[in-house]
């Protein structure tokens, strides 16, 4: 069955692109859902009507999740047209200064699992499928406060333009989407609400139109998709400017 798998589904941007998903890959018949919240996504599989849905209820920071997961691809078989990494979280915090779970969390879950996810999920996927990994504009430089979140998203960044290149040959294209700040969970989880002065002044993305341009762009097959003008503008001077200079203006 031709289908589309969503990590994060269970709310904010993840829980966007599941809902948007269907218009933009009218292919998909198949909805996998994967989160921690096994109810919201029996809601939002609601949303889904005419599809057929499965809500995996996975803690995928937990390795066993993995066998959980390659179980279900080798029972099922999936032809996949859509798999999107959207399950991630950022602490707020120095290095050495916060509690060492928090630290290694953003990597069990932005690095780890997504690597992982990706893996398994590879062999499954069918020419013209698409793969849309949710980055962020703190990929573009290292974000003091958020140094081990941006240096994930670094790596999924990285990562995306590699497997895309990998994959080019199957006709499969890879899309990182690098959104500024939004209104989600993500800010409360990550203890960044009240206590971040950068992200009181940043700008903020709205997710549903986020999740909108950056299922257009993995179906144009584009390999990176940045947000807003304002966030355009950020990456081109991120490029342009040494890291060291830049970390004034990234300081979380
Ligand atoms: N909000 C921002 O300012 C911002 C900016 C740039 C990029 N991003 C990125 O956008 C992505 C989505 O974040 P969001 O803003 O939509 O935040 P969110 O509302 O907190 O969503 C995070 C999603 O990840 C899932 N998740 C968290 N831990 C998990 C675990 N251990 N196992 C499985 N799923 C887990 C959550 O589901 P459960 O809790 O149900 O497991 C939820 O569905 C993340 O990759 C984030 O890094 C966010």
């Amino acid at each position: 069955m031709k289908t589309a798998i969503i990590t994060g589904a269970s709310s904010g941007l993840g829980r966007e692109l599941a809902r948007q998903a269907a218009a933009i890959f009218p292919e998909a018949e198949c909805f996998w859902l994967i989160a921690r919240r096994a109810q919201r996504l029996e809601e939002l599989a609601e949303a889904l009507p005419g599809k057929t849905v499965a809500c995996l209820g996975l803690d995928l920071c937990d390795a066993m999740s993995f066998m959980a997961y390659q179980d279900k691809l080798r029972a099922e078989q999936p032809e996949v047209v859509l798999l999107v990494n959207a399950a991630g979280c950022g602490y707020l915090g120095r290095v050495g200064e916060t509690d060492t779970a928090s630290q290694t969390r953003m990597v069990d879950l932005n690095v780890r699992a997504v690597t992982a996810v990706t893996h398994m999920t590879v062999p499954y996927l069918v020419p013209g499928a698409r793969v849309l990994n949710v980055s962020s504009i703190a990929a573009f430089c290292p974000c003091p406060r958020m140094t081990v979140y941006s240096a994930t998203k670094a790596y999924v960044s990285a990562f995306s333009r590699g497997l895309g290149e990998e994959l080019r040959s199957r006709d499969v294209r890879v899309t990182a989407v690098c959104p500024g700040p939004m209104q989600t969970e993500f800010l409360e989880v990550g203890g960044i609400a009240g206590n971040s002065r950068t992200f009181e002044l940043l700008p903020y993305c709205d997710q549903v139109r986020v999740a909108c341009g950056a299922l257009r762009a993995a179906r144009a097959g584009r390999a990176v998709y940045t947000p807003t003008l304002f966030y355009k503008f950020y990456r081109l001077l991120a490029k342009a400017t040494p890291a060291g200079l830049m970390m004034k203006l990234t300081k979380t």
